[in-house]
């Protein structure tokens, strides 16, 4: 497994993360199965959020990892806070960061955490209020890294005012599908594409300034959970060059398809999500891919892009 020095943050970060939102579907013995089936390969960074399955993802996490045999220091648990789809707003304010987090320790049955990430904006968040409640989760020992999620330039200024621990990840989109985090930085002001369109502000070159790890979530889906694009029918040519990739490194499609976004200079993470301990053996074979900047290209113009 390829690991990640993160800038005043985690050492020896699996480059594959296993995220654990559709954890709830398993027992808790397959759960467990999976976080060693994880371990196995390599895997030793766990991505959770306190919404993912109403908190039912921490709690299966929590029952199943005394099972699995391995120590609490030897993982990194990670963890979200701020989304509450139940109350239908998303909430940065001190007391709720505060009370996400201790409800996301008891649930994982851990007493810290080792990353916490603000999950999506609060449209009204006060910078202020965040730092309180980090310096509070920092001096009680119970958190060690903080970061956010879907999160751009402006809004990290903002928060990087007032916040005094720094924000190590970024936990965006991105997979050969989902490509808008690169787009602009190739199509710029071209007016025959939507892609030239600057949605972020410029985010990624952001994070690589200011040693901000991206943590690109749902690496294998195409859309918005439309599914997982390896074998599907409508990415023919995709799935032509992944093939023959795989076949020229002896790996199988999705690992070709996690080597393209650790072949990213930016050292991201990929989170995957399967729950299927066959198929993230496959996709951690992606280690094995040293994939070449003419390879990178292809399998970028194979998802659907042009050169302008
Ligand atoms: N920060 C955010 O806003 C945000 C948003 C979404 C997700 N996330 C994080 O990202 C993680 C991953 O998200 P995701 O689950 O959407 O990502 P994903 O890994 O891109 O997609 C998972 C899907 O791909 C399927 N899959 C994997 N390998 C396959 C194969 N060889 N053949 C067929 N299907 C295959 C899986 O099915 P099987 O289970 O059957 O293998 C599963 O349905 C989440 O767990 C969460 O931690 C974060």
């Amino acid at each position: 497994m390829k690991t990640i020095n993160v800038v005043s943050g985690p050492q020896n970060a699996s480059a594959v993360i296993l995220g654990c939102m559709r954890m709830p579907a398993l027992s808790v013995e397959k759960a467990a199965e999976m976080i060693r089936a994880a371990a196995e390969e390599g895997v030793n960074f766990f991505d959770h959020a306190t919404c993912y399955g109403d908190g039912d993802a921490e709690t299966r996490f929590g029952d199943a990892f005394p099972l699995t045999g391995l120590k609490r220091e030897d993982v990194y648990i990670q963890s979200k806070c701020g989304l509450h789809f139940d109350r239908k707003e998303f909430d940065w304010s001190k007391k709720d960061i505060l009370e996400s987090a201790e409800a996301s320790l008891r649930r994982l049955k851990t007493d810290y955490l080792d990353v916490l990430l603000l999950h999506r904006p609060d449209l009204l968040f006060d910078p202020e209020e965040v730092a309180e409640a980090f310096d509070e989760l920092e001096k009680s020992g119970k958190v060690k890294y903080f970061g956010v999620s879907n999160v751009n330039p402006g809004q990290l200024e903002l928060l990087k005012k007032y916040v005094k621990q720094p924000l190590v990840f970024n936990q965006l989109q991105f997979s050969l599908d989902q490509t808008q985090l690169i787009d602009n930085g190739l199509y710029v002001n071209n007016l025959t594409t939507d892609r030239s369109t600057n949605r972020d502000n410029g985010l990624l070159d952001y994070c690589r300034l200011h040693d901000i790890t991206v943590q690109a979530w749902s690496p294998l889906q195409f859309g918005m959970f439309k599914g997982c694009f390896v074998d599907h029918p409508d990415f023919p040519e995709l799935n032509r060059v992944l093939g023959e990739l795989g076949e020229q490194y002896g790996v199988p499609k999705t690992a070709v398809a996690i080597a393209w976004i650790l072949r990213h200079p930016a050292k991201m993470q990929a989170i995957a999500g399967t729950m299927n301990p066959a198929h993230l053996k496959d996709i951690c074979a992606a280690s094995k891919v040293e994939m070449s900047h003419n390879e990178w290209w292809r399998l970028y113009l194979a998802s659907g892009k042009f050169l302008p």
